[in-house]
């Protein structure tokens, strides 16, 4: 089976398996008046530029005509909550009334109203509402998206929704990576015991988890009122020696030492860094964890936003994720957050397309085959509604994604 897109304006694309420089960063590849030829779902030819001629390799299946238009790699979110039941609509009113998020949740809503309602849902309902965010995000233009679970916080809820996940990763064309998260907050049960819920967390939900292999990563919510610095610690640990990676949620509403830890721990990435103080920074960098960087969140939440500038000075690789989830960042789109990114951060368009691309890609382990376009890696291509990538940061808000091609095959327009 060979696809053959033609007639390519401008191709944008990162390069390797990570971008960890500042330099590199921002080294987009962009080659004018190109095509691109996917064979069994794996790129095998990008034409060089000022080659307007078409494949060589043979008849193709499929041609796609890009219309002299921009098309980068399909997007990597590296980043999501989005298998749960429990949209949280009411709390916009408490929100817009002062209330802080962690007030919220200290009342027993927030994430607990969403846990609360993803405990009665069954799989197929889970499975349901997550066919549908994913169906969004890839008309959005993601090709490959992580998925926490953490709505559950029960052994057999956790064990539902990571049986949901990889069922949405069976059947939904876009690629999911599970990642673990019963250490997103205190349930209601545990309320002022939570020592006996990390214990439970550490002697029964990872080692089940990591036994049916349902996961590859272990998150926690490192906050305030919600898992010390000690405890999640103690919960990375075990989930490394079940084979489970590290991530952590880390400084996102206030300051705790959470980048110190990930950097002590050797986590794969870690997420939001909102507060992250220069000690936490050098901690990162020395232990190569990447940042995953979630502006749609601090948008949402009014916080403020990451130190993307100093992170990439300092050699620390940058991701931006949507953080989709029904409290923080109900938002299933990469674009929005890329946006705020640029304006936010002040990150140039070339850097946020890395972050979105590779740089997501190497946060969840996917860098070797995807994110990037380049011989050897995944057909997940993109066409956009735009002539170059400035206009991908410019006309904001909106949808540009003309077309998804995912493993060669045209999902999308
Ligand atoms: O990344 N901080 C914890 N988890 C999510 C929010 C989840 C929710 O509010 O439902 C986040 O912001
Ligand atoms: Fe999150």
């Amino acid at each position: 089976m060979a696809t053959i897109i033609k007639n390519i304006g401008l191709l944008a694309t990162p390069t390797g398996v990570i971008a960890q420089s500042g330099d590199a960063q921002g080294a987009i590849q962009l080659i004018p008046d190109t095509y691109i030829a996917v064979k069994d779902g794996v790129i095998e030819e990008v034409g060089k530029a000022g080659s307007s001629r078409d494949w060589q390799g043979g008849e193709a299946d499929t041609v796609v005509d890009a219309q002299g238009l921009l098309v980068t790699p399909g997007l990597v979110d590296a980043h999501t909550h989005l298998l749960f039941a429990g949209w949280r609509q009411r709390e916009l009113a408490l929100k817009l009334q002062g209330m802080s998020y962690l007030d919220i949740l200290a009342q027993g809503g927030g994430i607990l109203h969403t846990v609360e309602k993803t405990r009665a849902a069954s799989l197929e309902e889970l499975l349901d509402q997550g066919m549908k965010s994913l169906d969004i995000m890839l008309a959005h233009g993601t090709t490959t998206c992580e998925v926490k679970s953490g709505y559950g916080l029960t052994t057999e809820a956790e064990l539902k929704s990571l049986r949901a996940v990889r069922q949405l990763g069976r059947q939904h064309v876009v690629d999911v990576v599970p990642t673990f998260m019963g250490a997103h907050a205190i349930p209601v049960e545990y309320k002022g015991r939570s020592t006996e819920y990390v214990r439970l967390l550490c002697e029964e939900m990872i080692p089940l988890v990591a036994e049916e292999r349902l996961a590859e990563f272990c998150d926690v919510f490192c906050e305030t009122g919600v898992f010390t610095v000690e405890e999640s610690r103690e919960i990375l640990e075990c989930g490394k020696r079940c084979g489970l990676l590290p991530k952590i949620h880390a400084e996102e509403i206030t300051a705790l030492g959470g980048a110190e830890l990930a950097g002590k721990v050797r986590a794969t990435s870690a997420e939001h860094l909102i507060h992250a103080d220069d000690n936490g920074l050098d901690a990162m960098a020395a232990a190569n964890v990447i940042a995953v960087l979630l502006p749609g969140t601090s948008f949402y939440l009014g916080e403020a936003f990451a130190r993307a500038k100093d992170m990439i000075d300092r050699g620390i690789a940058v991701a931006v994720a949507s953080d989709f989830n029904p409290g923080s960042c109900p938002n299933e789109s990469l674009q929005i957050p890329m946006n705020i990114a640029c304006l936010k951060y002040r990150l140039t368009p070339e850097q946020v397309l890395t972050a979105a691309t590779l740089n997501g890609a190497a946060a969840i382990n996917r860098s070797g085959s995807t994110g990037s376009i380049e011989l050897g890696k995944l057909g997940d291509i993109v066409i956009w509604n735009a002539p170059d990538l400035n206009f991908l940061f410019y006309h904001w808000g909106v949808n540009l994604v003309k077309t998804v091609v995912k493993r060669g095959k045209r999902v999308v327009g």
